[in-house]
């Protein structure tokens, strides 16, 4: 008889070390069937390597790992699967060129039929679906390739496709980082559901208010130790948030209304069939202007529109003049910059290091004459938005590839903001970084517009919006339904426009 109680997973001392950097210094972490644990920390603090000592991508340099009280050495993916350990990963992780179905069911296909077997597609199909149905109601795009789909939809199939493994641990590495509210609250209903089968989850977030109400208990990450391990009725987020980082942090927002300038960019009748319609706006000098919007309200198609990554019809002026902008490059030239939504496909070359990174996407600044880089110049830049973002790397020759999630999203910020465009359009900024950081990053924004700059935000954080945009456009069904000065704006009456309760 299994005992209820047993620990399902054992991690004891566990040290990793990469060239430069204690990724993990004598880690232990104890996780029972049926009990869900958060692990939190700072970008960098060593939680995604952790996990992957138990998704078998990296192996520990010192230490040991139970499963069920067996010391085991987790080779690799596939012996973590036999172990029963199934993964959502930070990072995409699809084959863009297979559907839905193909990568769910990829390496362990249904086949039916003796003697030579046949794939069988309806059974895999309909089985995707049931699955797929909860997340969302429509179902058609489970047979095209997932590189046609939206960062959101593909981060929906990676968790269809972990949960539906057969296992007794499910890891989920910042599952809710692209979700809307409506899919963040079913995927805490798996959890629930995922609990209640006995299966164990690891839980990794930087949205900490979502813990309460979520998980058994908490283990709080720093410089790669186990700082402390907490349940979530003994603690609140501010108090998380000093165990995070050493120290408090109250004002998050810091954002002060600077003088608004001249118009700076215009959209005039911004249309793509079937996606977006009609869509008017303007951003002046000085302003941050938020869009706002539920998932598939045309937020990220908008800002695609607009700096030529999807055709569409419609003007686009910036300071006053059209410009025809066919490519995100074309819109560099015109003083547009774009922060896209899906960083690992679209915004860092992670093979190369973070001083080129920053660099890279506006040379001008750092050449001496015609031809030739000033290097003293580059190194300066780089170390510069390194220190200001708080980008943890052992050296800015250290290639992005190696920097935990968040901190590769912090190398491309620095990007957009050195090419020192008139607008930035930023979708989803802050995704996955971490609180500290985040504060940072608001500061960045503000100086941005205080020296003439004017910013197109989209975010999903609510608060972030509020905080920071001046005025704020909401989209339901790819039109602007409304317009927000700062002062009108909260999250009741945002929230309305965006799921089109006006309209009844
Ligand atoms: N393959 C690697 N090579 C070199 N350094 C690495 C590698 N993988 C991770 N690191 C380093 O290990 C440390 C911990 O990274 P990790 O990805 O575990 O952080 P994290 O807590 O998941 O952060 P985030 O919240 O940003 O995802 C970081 O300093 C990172 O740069
Ligand atoms: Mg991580």
């Amino acid at each position: 008889m299994e005992n209820e109680n047993r620990a399902f997973i054992e991690m004891t001392g566990i040290t990793k070390r990469f060239p430069g950097v204690v990724a993990l210094d004598d880690v232990s972490l104890t996780v029972k069937r049926g009990e869900a644990v958060a692990l939190v920390g700072e970008n960098g603090a060593g939680k995604s390597t952790l996990m992957k000592m138990l998704s078998g991508l990296y192996h520990p340099d010192d230490g040991e790992i139970r499963v069920n009280g067996e010391p085991v050495s987790i080779t690799d993916p596939k012996r973590a699967q036999e172990l029963g350990i199934s993964t959502i990963f930070q990072e995409p992780s699809l084959a863009p060129h297979l559907t839905a179905v193909q990568n769910i069911y990829l390496g362990r296909e249904e086949t039916k039929g003796k003697g030579i077997k046949r794939l069988n597609e309806k059974k895999m199909l309909e089985e995707t679906q049931k699955l797929y149905g909860k997340f969302f109601p429509t179902v058609e795009d489970v047979q095209i390739p997932v590189s046609q789909l939206g960062a959101l939809k593909n981060r929906v199939i990676e968790i269809v496709k972990a949960l539906s493994i057969q296992c007794s641990l499910v890891i989920m590495d910042e599952p809710t980082a692209a979700l809307a509210e409506h899919e963040r609250q079913v995927l805490f209903d798996f959890v629930h559901m995922l609990k209640a089968q006995g299966i164990a989850v690891i839980y990794i977030t930087h949205h900490l208010r979502e813990l309460f109400g979520l998980v058994d208990r908490i283990v709080v990450m720093r410089d790669g130790k186990k700082v402390s391990e907490v349940e979530p009725q003994d603690t609140d987020v501010d108090d998380l948030v000093a165990r995070m980082v050493g120290r408090t942090i109250t004002n998050y927002i810091v954002k002060e209304t600077v003088p608004v300038g001249d118009e700076i960019l215009r959209v005039e009748h911004l249309t793509r069939k079937g996606v977006i319609e009609d869509v008017c706006l303007h951003v002046n000098r000085g302003e941050i202007v938020g869009l706002a919007g539920l998932a598939g309200a045309g937020r990220t198609e908008t800002v695609r529109a607009i700096v030529g990554a999807d055709r569409a019809s419609g003007t686009v002026l910036v300071d006053g003049k059209e410009c025809r902008i066919a490519s995100p490059k074309e819109a560099i030239l015109n003083g547009i910059g774009m922060l896209p939504e899906n960083r690992k496909l679209q915004g860092a070359h992670i093979e190369m290091d973070v001083k080129d990174n920053i660099t890279m996407a506006n040379l001008r600044e750092v050449l001496a004459g015609n031809f030739i880089l000033e290097k003293n110049k580059e190194i300066k830049t780089a170390e510069d938005y390194v220190q200001r973002l708080g980008v943890k790397t052992p050296t800015i020759y250290q290639k992005v590839k190696s920097l935990s999630g968040g901190n590769q999203q912090k190398v491309i910020l620095a990007k957009w903001l050195f090419t020192k465009p008139q607008v930035l359009i930023f979708d989803e900024p802050t995704q996955g970084i971490d609180i500290g950081a985040k504060h940072e990053i608001y500061n960045l924004i503000a100086d941005f517009v205080k020296e003439g700059g004017g910013i197109l935000l989209v975010s999903s954080e609510l608060p972030e919006l509020m905080g920071l945009a001046d005025r704020i456009y909401v989209m339901h069904q790819g039109k602007i339904v409304h317009e927000f000065a700062r002062a009108e704006a909260t999250e009741e009456n945002i929230t309305l426009y965006a799921s089109g309760g006006h309209e009844s």
